[in-house]
């Protein structure tokens, strides 16, 4: 663990990685509009998933310190899919590269975090390599494990708005680059349903189309840690509103009461299907 005995984050830290992160995206803007939407898509998520672990954290009980260690790494998670978007025009790791180990290998190669302590700067690297894994890995223990579980359920948190902003685009509205590429089919997985029905998490490697995308979304919810994040989950509507765009199914249906039912189970509060629910797009 990183303790408090030690010199531990102190603000200037926190300063100089949050002033490097805006000159880093400002390297990236572009003349050209799809560019620049899909750059500031990215540096806006940041900042909200920035925001999304204070809120989590402060919940928790960390002190200054280490809500100051959550924000460097909410910071840094994605700093890889700017390069990753310049290299390829994409954000689909699975064509291109996978962006959390490209984030973590910038980071070493300017030596960015050499003003921190050995341990903090294993603990941002672990969080920001892996907070894209399917699983976390058994091998991390202690701030290592509990900093990525962090940054994952905050980073969620925000894809679900990002996700939710854009199923509410028309085609023309949206970008090909958001979506993955998957093509706006009727179809879902029945190998997806099956898993989210179970209350399992569905890779992203199997989908076919934006509706198996979606669920797998919806799934996310089962890979929560934190008791703040389920709260965060019922009082947005993001997740009801991706479940909105779902076909009326009986086999999506019970899909999505599965999901449901588990944020209320953590909740234990209602998490109710939405108003509009069911809707056929
Ligand atoms: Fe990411």
């Amino acid at each position: 663990m990183v303790g408090r005995e030690k010199p531990f984050m102190d603000e200037g830290n926190l300063e100089h990685i949050r002033r490097w992160f805006v000159g880093y995206c400002q390297t990236f803007y572009s003349a050209d509009p799809e560019d620049q939407r899909n750059i500031l898509l990215k540096e806006e998520h940041t900042h909200r998933v920035c925001a999304n672990i204070i809120r989590i954290g402060a919940e928790e009980g960390l002190d200054d310190e280490r809500l100051q260690l959550a924000e460097v790494i909410a910071l840094l998670h994605d700093v890889g899919r700017f390069e990753q978007y310049r290299q390829y025009r994409t954000f689909r790791d699975g064509i291109s590269v996978d962006h959390a180990a490209l984030g973590a290998e910038i980071i070493r190669e300017i030596d960015l975090l050499a003003g921190f302590y050995p341990l903090e700067r294993d603990v941002i690297h672990h969080a920001v390599e892996s907070h894209n894994v399917f699983v976390v890995p058994k091998r991390f223990q202690g701030d290592s494990l509990y900093f990525l579980q962090l940054v994952r359920d905050a980073d969620k948190l925000d894809i679900w708005r990002v996700f939710m902003e854009y199923y509410d685009q028309t085609g023309e509205e949206r970008s090909a680059v958001v979506g993955l590429d998957f093509p706006d089919l009727p179809e879902c997985s029945p190998e997806i349903l099956d898993k989210i029905t179970n209350g399992e998490l569905a890779r992203l490697s199997v989908a076919k189309t934006l509706n198996d995308f979606k669920l797998i979304q919806l799934s996310w919810v089962y890979d929560l840690t934190f008791p703040e994040s389920f709260r965060m989950v019922a009082e947005r509507e993001h997740v009801r509103a991706i479940a909105a765009t779902l076909p009326d199914l009986p086999e999506v249906r019970r899909a999505v009461e599965a999901v449901f039912d588990f944020v209320a189970g953590k909740t234990s509060q209602h998490f109710g299907i939405p108003r509009d629910f069911p809707e056929t797009p």
